[in-house]
């Protein structure tokens, strides 16, 4: 597919300077709803207020409106563009007004543009590939996923799948929280617990409660603590045994962390802090050296201008940190991965320790922002009805695994009360509407979290995820399997719709045929407005957009039995691939029949 509107801009931009060489002004093109042009560009106008002097070059143009009307006169009227005209912006005198230029597509260049789809995937490429890093869901070992690492997953997710469409050379990252001074009293722990846990597995599946018992002894017993801390000087030098003890928490949290991630269908690839450890005692010493890093209260730290607080790389009792493990990913990233996007999710809590270890890798010359672009993607809070933190009836964090559960097992109930009056024969057995259960309760309770404002914190609710009207997972789902079984109903398979695509014309005529068609063309737009803002909302914007307005076509175009029925098959197939494509890149799966 094309961007139109880059498209737009970029061909007046050359038709324009072809006689206008001084315009290096590229021509801004926005989207017009609700008029009958689809079009308009403000630049025209623009350009006259910077060049109102050009009387001398070209003295035939006194005003706005005969720049933009010359303009319009160059603008090539083939291809995508059937016409082109300029409307006056506000209402002064013609002679001192501004002007628009709107631009009319050529509905057969569409219907030709969208024919095109029903045989072909639906793919969009950048022009430029980049090696992107993308940091999310990261979760610390030794506790469970929680409803915290929802929005991290699921947008990290949606982020990396969208780049790698759009053919970028992505690594998925999980930058788990696998070393620190917890591991201390967890092994410390499992030594007391389990004398030989080197010679039998320890039983530690519920690492939680592992954790709060550990966690109750080091608050408590004043020798545990000296013991604990003990334990992460030894791991940190790379003592055998306690190695062998920390590998075995790691890994029974990972087998956790899978479960889940096979659930929600992510995948990422693990580089755990630990994973930079050796990387980070150079790399200090480096910027000592250079004078980066400095001695500031018994601290190693270094200053980062129009900040207040340093950034802390060693503690005082000579201790590295999160941070310091920040600026060795960045390096590593930036240096041996050759990263020239880099994308780290969290909530934002975590903003002023990005725009620290953002500053920091700028002033250290680690990270040059001209060949580097780095985001940290920040997310608002999950709250409850009270606007609280969302937690458990216990007062704790609830659990990720429990949520997915809950949605899943409302969704099954959704599913059963839908077939409640059906007959017999469409009836499912109890494991099918579990796993129609599953999908559409996860799919919704990720469209739920993608929907929202990212910056904002939204209010968990199973009712408003799981509503079956609305801006919902729920609506969409159906909505698509609505056009799978118009699909169906027809008898229009794979075989037969490439067979109507080759004999027919697909024709945008009706109002709701030509919005839809449109809307579908557009969605190149979307992608390349997410790439640039990271506002992955977007998505789910167009997503439900295009399901209202396939609904208004069907509902105001006869489909079936309809001597149009051959083209209006042809933009329902159009409109189910790019509604399957949102889904995709929006992790959710789909259903061909509720
Ligand atoms: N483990 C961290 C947490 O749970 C998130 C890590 C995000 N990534 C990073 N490079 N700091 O808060």
């Amino acid at each position: 597919m094309i961007n139109i509107s880059k498209y737009l801009s970029d061909l007046i931009t050359d038709s324009v300077q072809a006689e206008f060489e001084e315009f290096k002004e590229k021509f801004v093109i926005n989207s017009e709803k609700d008029k009958p042009w689809q079009y308009s560009t403000p630049t025209a106008i623009k350009l006259w207020n910077m060049n109102k002097n050009m009387t001398s070059s070209y003295p035939f143009i006194k005003s706005c409106k005969e720049l933009a009307e010359r303009i319009s006169e160059l603008i090539p009227t083939t291809g995508m563009i059937e016409s082109v005209a300029i409307s006056k912006a506000g209402k002064g005198p013609d002679e001192k007004s501004g002007y628009f230029i709107n631009i009319y597509l050529s509905t057969s260049a569409m219907a030709q543009k969208l024919q095109e789809l029903v045989t072909t995937d639906i793919t969009y490429q950048t022009e430029k590939k980049l090696k992107v890093v993308v940091d999310f869901s990261s979760p610390n070992i030794a506790k469970n996923l929680h409803v915290g690492h929802l929005r991290t997953t699921i947008l990290g997710d949606s982020m990396a799948r969208l780049l790698e469409f759009m053919g970028h050379d992505v690594k998925r990252v999980n930058h788990i929280g696998d070393w620190g001074t917890q591991f201390g009293m967890l092994i410390a722990h499992m030594q007391d617990k389990y004398p030989d846990f080197l010679d039998q597995q320890p039983e530690i599946s519920d690492l939680d409660g592992f954790y709060k018992e550990a966690k109750k002894r080091f608050d408590k017993e004043e020798d545990f603590k000296t013991r604990s801390r003990e334990t992460v000087v030894k791991l940190q030098g790379g003592d055998q045994e306690i190695l062998e003890g920390w590998k075995m928490i790691v890994n029974v949290s990972r087998v956790q962390f899978d479960k889940i991630y096979k659930r929600l269908d992510i995948v990422n690839n693990e580089y755990g802090e630990s994973f930079y450890n050796d990387m980070i005692p150079p790399l200090v010493q480096k910027l000592e050296e250079d004078g980066i890093v400095v001695e500031d209260d018994g601290c190693k730290c270094i200053f980062i201008p129009k900040i207040k607080v340093p950034l802390i790389v060693v503690k005082s009792d000579g201790g590295y940190n999160y941070d310091t493990t920040d600026l060795a990913a960045m390096k590593y990233r930036i240096e041996v991965e050759k990263a020239e996007r880099i994308i780290v999710l969290t909530d934002m809590g975590q903003n002023f320790h990005f725009k620290q270890v953002e500053g920091a890798c700028i002033k250290a010359g680690i990270l040059d922002p001209k060949t580097t672009k780095f985001d940290h993607m920040c997310f608002g809070l999950i709250l409850d009805e009270n606007g609280e933190r969302f937690r458990s009836s216990s007062g704790e964090s609830v659990q990720l695994v429990s949520l997915l559960d809950e949605a899943k097992e409302r969704a099954t109930e959704l599913c059963k009360m839908k077939h409640e009056n059906a007959s017999e024969e469409i009836k499912l057995t109890e494991e099918e509407y579990q796993e129609r259960g599953e999908i559409i309760g996860l799919a919704s309770l990720k469209y739920y979290d993608l929907k929202q404002n990212r910056s904002s914190s939204y209010v968990f609710s199973y009712d408003r995820i799981l509503d079956s009207k609305g801006d919902t997972g729920v609506y969409l789902l159906y909505m698509y399997v609505r056009l799978c079984s118009i699909l169906r109903k027809g008898g229009y398979d794979e075989e037969r719709l490439a067979e109507v695509a080759k004999e027919t014309e697909l024709i945008l005529e009706t109002p709701e045929e030509i919005k839809l068609g449109l809307l579908l063309l557009r969605l190149p737009e979307y992608l390349d407005g997410v790439m640039n803002d990271l506002q992955l909302n977007m998505l789910c914007s167009i997503l439900y957009e295009v399901s209202t307005q396939v609904g208004s076509f069907y509902a105001n175009n006869k489909v079936l039995g309809d001597p149009k029925e051959a083209s209006r098959i042809l933009l329902i197939e159009i409109t189910r691939k790019v509604m399957k494509t949102l889904f995709e890149l929006l992790g959710m799966k789909t259903l061909e029949q509720i």
